[in-house]
């Protein structure tokens, strides 16, 4: 699988091509898929058509990422916030997790993915959640890529459950405040499991987190692009790995 990256790999704007070395594919991505209404307007289309591509650009991330080798990739699908749009877009984005599986679950499967979901789901519509739920059923034993809806997810409110929760513990008795470690508070929060992200992509020139991941992007390191998300592809994640592999990371430390 990553040997197919291995080679030169051209990039479309026939600019200086992009080289990718197999020992640093970051291990989770995480994304925040951004710019799908602007898209749109842009070509004078209704915003959900936007979300409608943006969900074709969800299919080509997550194959190029499987290809890469990335093991976990977080997509940004639905904030605690954006109940805040219009009913209308509300719905269609709710539909948007049903109507994806409904054509890629299977392919998914047979990629040895495996689906899961971060977020509250009690809060999704009904039809929402049983895609969901099915899609990280029936992919529960898969080995391959973890692709990781962040649905109804709110990176504050995460801490907030996860703080109130090991309260009620402490109340109880049955933790005591020492317990209380940067490694508790991993295995705690939604992404309880899995590692914090390597890097994080925003796409559509915006530069903020918007409340996503805030506890676990820590140490990562950022890519911004101006490109809108229903245009990602192949070729945007390997010019933001091979800027990942430019990077020194060094967690407070020195080089
Ligand atoms: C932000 O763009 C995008 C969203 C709030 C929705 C993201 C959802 C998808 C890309 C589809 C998800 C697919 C699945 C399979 C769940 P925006 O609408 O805020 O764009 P704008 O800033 O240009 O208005």
């Amino acid at each position: 699988m990553i040997k197919r990256v291995q080679a030169w790999l051209s990039r479309k704007d026939g600019q200086r091509p992009v080289e990718i070395s197999p020992d640093n594919i970051p291990q989770h991505v995480a994304v925040i898929m951004d710019g799908n209404g602007r898209w749109a307007k842009r070509r004078g289309l209704p915003r959900i058509v936007g979300h409608q591509n943006g969900m074709k650009a969800v299919k080509r991330a997550t194959i190029a990422a499987d290809e890469l080798g990335v093991k976990y990739l977080t997509m940004y699908a639905f904030s605690t916030e954006n109940w805040k749009r219009p009913k209308e877009e509300v719905e269609f984005l709710m539909r948007l997790p049903e109507e994806f599986l409904a054509i890629e679950l299977d392919e998914l499967i047979a990629k040895n993915v495996q689906v899961r979901v971060m977020g509250d789901t009690d809060g999704l519509p009904s039809y929402t959640r049983r895609a969901m739920e099915e899609a990280v059923a029936r992919t529960d034993g898969n080995t391959g890529l973890i692709l990781n809806f962040a649905l109804n997810y709110g990176g504050r409110k995460e801490i907030e459950d996860c703080m109130r929760s090991l309260g009620q513990e402490i109340q109880t008795g049955a933790l005591s405040p020492e317990d209380i470690t940067t490694d508790l508070i991993n295995d705690r929060l939604l992404s309880g499991g899995m590692p914090d992200p390597d890097l994080l992509i925003r796409t559509s020139g915006e530069m903020r987190l918007s409340n996503f991941m805030l506890w676990q992007l820590a140490y990562s390191e950022l890519w911004f692009t101006d490109v809108y998300w229903p245009e990602f592809g192949k070729e945007h994640l390997l010019e933001a790995v091979a800027e990942y592999q430019r990077r020194t990371r060094r967690y407070g430390g020195l080089k």
